[in-house]
């Protein structure tokens, strides 16, 4: 087991998104993290699938959708077709979640769903056991390069263990927003064993080096060597 880094190319070079996704692999990104952002859920608009499609000829590592939509039942086939492999939906827009996290499923992507900061645990009980991720935000969607809420950590940790009471010990947690080489620690201690990190990564002058120190920084952590 260990800690998989998924860079936000939220914070890339939105004219150079092909060489972003090769420098953070470079760097041994585990995943390639993509916000999808349609301006109604969030005050934001960003990415469609036909991006992803393009991405996903150059890149070499799976593709972590990240739905900040509002209405993602309509789109969550044409983000799987464009070679999403994960895809996370929102807890707050869906009504019939058990429906949607089936649907991604059986279109072969791994389904995560995500908790907004005021959103609390209980949102998911029902459908804990049937999850292959749950995606904690630690800052409101909508943009990159916000603090970190501290209170995520406590969540993680209830994350965790309602995921194990659930009988779905296998599924991940994935944290998102704030993620720095000052937070990593406290969030892989707490339980996440995916970060995503947007202006950690690309806001640096050397987002591959970037990658790789938070990625050893993280993996420092579970195996008791440091990290703090
Ligand atoms: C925020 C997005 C994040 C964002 C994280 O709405 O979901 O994935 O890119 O950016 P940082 O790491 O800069 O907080
Ligand atoms: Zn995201």
């Amino acid at each position: 087991m260990s800690v998989q880094i998924a860079p936000s190319i939220l914070s890339a070079d939105f004219a150079a998104l092909g060489e972003a996704v090769a420098t953070a692999e470079r760097g041994g990104a585990d995943l390639i993290h993509i916000d999808v952002m349609d301006g109604h859920f969030v005050p934001n608009i960003t990415i469609g699938p036909l991006v992803v499609k393009a991405l996903k000829r150059v890149a070499t590592r799976p593709l972590d959708v990240h739905l900040m939509i509002a209405e993602p039942d309509c789109y969550i086939e044409a983000f799987a077709e464009a070679g999403a492999a994960m895809i996370s939906v929102h807890v707050e827009v869906l009504p019939h979640l058990h429906r949607t996290v089936h649907a991604i499923k059986a279109l072969g992507a791994k389904a995560g769903v995500v908790l907004n900061p005021s959103t609390p645990v209980c949102a998911i009980e029902e459908i804990a056991a049937d999850v292959d991720f749950v995606l904690v935000m630690s800052v409101n969607p909508g943009f990159g390069g916000q603090s970190f809420i501290p209170r995520s950590v406590e969540k993680i940790a209830a994350v965790r263990a309602l995921l194990n009471r659930s009988g779905n010990p296998g599924a991940e947690i994935e944290v998102d927003g704030g993620i720095d080489m000052k937070t990593a620690a406290r969030v892989v201690e707490a339980g996440a064993r995916i970060l995503v990190a947007g202006n950690a990564v690309f806001g640096t002058p050397n987002p591959e080096q970037a990658t790789r120190d938070l990625k050893a920084l993280a993996n420092g952590v579970l195996t008791g060597h440091g990290g703090r």
